[in-house]
């Protein structure tokens, strides 16, 4: 089937490639000529473990290509995906000039049936906006179906995620949509949830909300085990026994960040009060992430007496391992604090630190973790990532000049670091 994806952004670009993947013949479009460029050339412009070799060969066979120019998209192509960013508004609303702009490009352009269906992650009742934007613009008479497909994908596991995921959701609004939906998706093995483009839109927004909900809960007992002496990481795994809770997204930390919970949170609290309900929860959620990620900051002071003057070594500046993003990474709220109270930072990632360079000033890059803990008073754990897992810990005790380690993400056994002569914090053990 012919598919048209509009935007080429972690969420278009995996889903271009992977509807390639299955056969499809997909047609990625972006007005970053730049961008377009690359990928004609087979540079992938994210960091994402798999993509660059799938696009490869997909490109190949003839099955994927690149343009800029979105009309002949919009020609040859059943579906049109839309896929380009919502960024926050001041306001925390979402931001849906780019979705306007290519919902007139497709009413001018379209010269017959077409199912344009919403990728990007839009406030409830977008589909109906976009199915009035469409028709304001089109001149003809052309029948059309509106329809919304979220991702579910994370970044660093998006390729996998989009093959083999826990559900399909299809919001539709007619039986054909449904039908030639179903017919893009036959062959991905996956329980298919149809509705209507509404709960559809909402089933995406709320997965979301209570994931984020989730880590703020899990966040805030840490406080209350820090207090008591009880252990986070057992509680989470008992809570998590229970198939009605889970275990997954329990683990506490220096708190969420990325591209997706923290803008998707403010769009949801936002679209809430405009629809005339004040979701106070969310908007504690949003404020518990908030402290804690400030947490980690205030034991390193805590563990030193003051921070002036003093160096901290930060391991893992991505939102999370497996990605070079920074977008709302929780590495950049714990260094501004940490500059802010006088304190002199190094830093380590994996990944991140080109894009990291770009954002922060006034650090000292390093070229790997050893070369961040070398001198340093405190070390903060902000990232997961296996390299930081597999880390030769005596080196790295022997090497600072004070051993106060916070693990921001649990990485350590609190016993197995107190042996090795560390000042060891956790979070919430
Ligand atoms: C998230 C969702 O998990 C995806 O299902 C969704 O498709 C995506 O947003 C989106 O809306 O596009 P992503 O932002 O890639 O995916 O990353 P996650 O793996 O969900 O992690 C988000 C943040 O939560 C990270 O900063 C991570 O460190 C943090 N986290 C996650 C915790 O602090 N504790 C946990 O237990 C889990």
């Amino acid at each position: 089937m012919k598919v048209c994806m509009v935007g080429t952004g972690y969420i278009g670009l995996v889903s271009g490639a992977c509807f390639a993947e299955i056969g499809h013949e997909v047609v990625c479009v972006d007005n970053d000529t730049q961008k377009i460029n690359m990928l004609n050339k087979g540079e992938i412009p994210i960091f994402e473990p798999g993509l660059g070799e799938m696009v490869k060969k997909n490109v190949r066979a003839g099955r994927l290509s690149f343009t800029t120019d979105i009309r002949k998209g919009i020609e040859q192509s059943l579906f049109i995906f839309i896929a380009v960013g919502t960024p926050p508004k001041a306001s925390g609303e979402a931001d849906l000039s780019g979705i306007e702009h290519v919902a007139t490009e497709i009413g001018t352009a379209m010269v017959e049936y077409r199912i344009i269906v919403e990728k990007s992650t839009v406030p409830v009742l977008t589909g109906r906006r976009l199915r009035t934007m469409i028709e304001k613009s089109c001149t003809r008479d052309i029948e059309f179906d509106v329809a919304s497909n979220p991702e579910f994908l994370r970044e660093g596991a998006a390729v996998n995620e989009f093959l083999c995921p826990d559900r399909i959701v299809l919001g539709v609004e007619s039986k054909k949509a449904e039908q030639r939906l179903l017919e893009l998706y036959k062959p991905i093995n996956a329980p298919k949830i149809v509705t209507d483009i509404a709960s559809a839109e909402l089933i995406k927004l709320t997965s979301n909300a209570f994931l984020s909900t989730k880590i703020s809960f899990i966040n805030a007992v840490s406080v209350l085990c820090e207090k008591t002496g009880a252990d986070i990481v057992k509680v989470a795994e008992g809570m998590g026994m229970d198939k009605r809770i889970g275990r997954a997204f329990l683990n506490a930390g220096v708190g969420y960040g990325g591209s997706c919970f923290p803008k998707d949170l403010k769009a949801f609290i936002s679209m809430s009060s405009e629809l005339g309900y004040d979701f106070r929860l969310l908007k504690e959620v949003e404020r518990i992430n908030e402290d804690q990620m400030l947490r980690v900051v205030k034991k390193a002071e805590e563990s030193l007496q003051y921070l002036r003057g003093r160096t901290i070594g930060i391991l893992g500046l991505a939102f999370k391992p497996n990605t070079d993003d920074m977008r709302d990474a929780p590495s950049i709220t714990v260094i501004k604090a940490l500059q802010k109270a006088g304190a002199v930072v190094k830093a380590y990632d994996p990944a991140a630190i080109e894009r990291a360079k770009k954002m922060m000033k006034g650090i000292d890059y390093c070229r790997d973790l050893y070369e961040t803990a070398d001198g340093v008073d405190a070390i903060i754990l902000v990232t997961e990532w296996d390299e930081f897992k597999q880390m030769d810990l005596e080196r790295v005790r022997r090497t600072m000049r004070k051993p106060v380690f916070i693990d921001g993400r649990n990485v350590f056994e609190p016993k197995k670091m107190k042996d090795l002569g560390f000042i060891y914090c956790g979070i919430g053990r």
